[in-house]
């Protein structure tokens, strides 16, 4: 093997095992995600979808798809499944370019108040480039005001809202997103990149009666390989009979949107893995893990806060502390010094900068993979606050 790859990976893997990984987004794949990762699945062109692709020799590509459709067809309750996006990027520009048109509103949760990028951030951003964004905040104590985004959305009539967070440690109530959105005849897509475990896992409301698509990353919570998947709702089918006469264009349109709008050939390797990661979540461990993962979230969050220190959160997989102006990231490099990886985060109405945060950002998915229950993450904290306290 290429011996300077080995060994960076080899040092990579160290990294991974020997230190305390508390960074929300990420998580510890089973061996047979990894495996399937690296099957011969990876050497196959197959651009199209099953029963319509473009090469030959896709029998068994075809097979391994539908699996992966299936499967998750079941786990997120929708009625239609698109498993090829690359990742949560490129399903979001998919689910845009699909269903609005050049220079329509889309609304989304600002960047500095725990959304994402791909949901409209302003002039740098494709969300933000090429629709007019307008988007909501959150309050003082880090929630979303309901009636606050009501009044915008009324005034605005954007043509998509998000609903979906990055950095949100709080329940999201979707069935009021869909009240709102409904209100102005809006598409509301449910990004759940971050909360899809505990979805699954029974620990989060599910977003399946209230939005008309879901979307999702694949690596965060449900702990699958790196990939995205859009999923329609019956709400959508609807809403897609009602605009557009067949309640399946919404299917093609999105279909088209991933492959050949924005995507060439799928990583059927990662479908697989999806595959195996989706039959991985539909068992008891999985809830299991999921209800743990909030277990351990609300002793780390209480453990911080009794040792002073102020914590928005938490309700789900994360939280976000707020550890003095602009001293995000100097804190954070503490941390990693100390073998703690974490992520520097603004914290709700920072005065500081996306680049001097003054808040760093929390999450037990990695470490509850690991096998660590509330007596370790207790212990943790406290180690963490003497650090973060300390000068
Ligand atoms: C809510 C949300 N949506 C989308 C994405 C984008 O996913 P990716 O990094 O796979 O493009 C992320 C990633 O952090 C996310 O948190």
């Amino acid at each position: 093997m290429d011996q300077q790859i080995k060994d960076l990976i080899n040092k990579e893997e160290k990294r991974q095992k020997e230190l305390v990984h508390l960074i929300p987004s990420e998580n510890f794949v089973s061996e047979e995600v990894a495996m399937v990762l690296g099957s011969c699945l990876t050497n196959k062109y197959a651009e199209g979808y099953p029963g319509k692709r473009y090469y030959q020799g896709n029998e068994f590509i075809d097979e391994v798809e539908s699996l992966a459709i299936e499967r998750g067809k079941k786990i997120f309750g929708v009625e239609h499944l698109n498993v090829q996006p690359y990742s949560g990027s490129p399903a979001n520009s998919a689910i845009q370019m699909a269903l609005l048109e050049r220079g329509d509103k889309i609304c989304g949760l600002k960047l500095s108040a725990g959304g994402h990028l791909t949901h409209g951030h302003p002039k740098i951003t494709f969300s933000g480039k090429f629709f007019e964004s307008v988007q909501y905040d959150v309050e003082e104590d880090g929630r979303i005001d309901y009636d606050k985004l009501e009044q915008l959305v009324l005034q605005e009539k954007p043509k998509m809202i998000m609903a979906g967070t990055t950095a949100y440690p709080y329940v999201l109530d979707f069935k009021r997103f869909g009240e709102i959105a409904d209100k102005v005849g809006a598409w509301l897509v449910a990004d759940v990149s971050h909360i899809i475990g505990l979805i699954v896992g029974e620990v989060h409301p599910s977003p399946t009666p209230y939005v008309h698509l879901i979307m999702s990353t694949t690596h965060k919570s449900l702990r699958g390989p790196r990939g995205a998947f859009i999923g329609i709702t019956k709400k959508g089918l609807e809403k897609s009979k009602e605009l557009f006469g067949d309640e399946l264009e919404i299917a093609k349109k999105i279909d088209r949107a991933v492959f050949p709008g924005l995507q060439g050939g799928p990583h059927e390797n990662n479908i697989a893995a999806m595959a195996v990661c989706f039959a991985e979540a539909d068992t008891q461990e999985f809830k299991d893990y999921a209800a743990q993962i909030v277990k351990n979230a609300k002793i780390l969050a209480d453990t911080l806060r009794n040792n002073g220190l102020k914590v928005f959160g938490t309700e789900n997989h994360l939280m976000v502390v707020d550890v003095g102006l602009e001293r995000g990231k100097e804190i954070a490099i503490k941390l990693e010094q100390n073998g703690i990886v974490v992520n520097a985060n603004t914290i709700p109405h920072e005065q500081g900068s996306p680049f001097k945060p003054s808040g760093i950002r929390l999450g037990t998915p990695a470490m509850t993979t690991r096998g660590w229950k509330e007596k370790e993450f207790e212990e943790l904290g406290n180690r963490m606050a003497k650090i973060i306290n300390s000068n």
